[in-house]
């Protein structure tokens, strides 16, 4: 009886051994070999075609709507709306800030200039881009600039799909430090539309570590 079973097991084995390339040999549980679903673009008898567009009103899984639309009412009504949410976490603040200018500095500066003063190696190829220590930014709300941000604002582009929500408004914060130590050095505020690097550049750029008393932060969306 053993050997019986022994045998049955042997030629199982071998038949195993005809697989080659897709064909799999021997299936002992082909319930997992045979896929059920649908390929994307095969045709199927329920609804015809498989790939669909998601159900209005859905949307995908980890995603946040953004409930602000594109344009200059749309983004003062966020100024007026939102607050920066990183900023409850004071005792994080340092390493937010960190962030913010590791993203500053990949996406912001090649048109801001590192400090914010519209003297990125953009200038002179493109439209030069404004100082954002002028009155205008100095002016706007976290939200607002939040905005600017995820729409962009006239010539500058939208950045929502390149830049995390959490990313962004790490980024605000960090604008709002780079305006902080620009005000503290009196370099803020005195060009607008700065197109070439500012004398005063090397005073203007802040170290994260100098302003991580959350009490010093902004809330700016009030
Ligand atoms: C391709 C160049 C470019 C890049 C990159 C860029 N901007 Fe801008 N930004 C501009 C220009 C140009 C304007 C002026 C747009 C207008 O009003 O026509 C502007 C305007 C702004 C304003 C409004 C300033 C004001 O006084 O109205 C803010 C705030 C701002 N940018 C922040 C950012 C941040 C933060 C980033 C990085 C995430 C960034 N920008 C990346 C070109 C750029």
């Amino acid at each position: 009886m053993r050997r019986a079973w022994l045998l049955c097991l042997a030629l199982v084995m071998l038949g195993a051994c005809t697989a080659d390339g897709d064909r799999p040999g021997v299936i002992v549980l082909p319930g997992m070999v045979e896929s059920i679903p649908y390929d994307s673009h095969d045709r199927n008898s329920v609804t015809g075609q498989t790939l669909l567009l998601p159900p209005e009103g859905t949307v995908p899984y980890g995603f946040r709507p953004f409930a602000y639309g594109p344009g200059v009412e749309e983004a003062a009504r966020a100024g007026r709306e939102l607050a920066n949410p990183i900023l409850v976490d004071g005792a994080a603040m340092e390493s937010h800030l960190r962030a913010g200018q590791e993203g500053y500095d990949i996406f912001c500066t090649v048109c801001h200039g590192p400090a914010g003063e519209g003297d990125g190696p953009i200038i002179g190829r493109f439209p030069n881009p404004p100082s954002l220590l002028g009155e205008h930014a100095l002016g706007m709300a976290d939200g607002h600039i939040y905005h600017v941000i995820f729409h962009g604002q006239g010539l500058m582009p939208a950045y929502n799909a390149q830049i995390r929500e959490e990313e962004r408004w790490r980024i605000v914060a960090y604008v709002r430090s780079l305006q902080r130590a620009a005000t503290a050095t009196g370099s803020a505020g005195a060009d607008e539309k700065a197109s070439a690097p500012l004398a005063s550049s090397a005073n203007a750029v802040v170290e994260p570590e100098s302003v991580e008393d959350p009490n010093t932060v902004e809330g700016g969306a009030s």
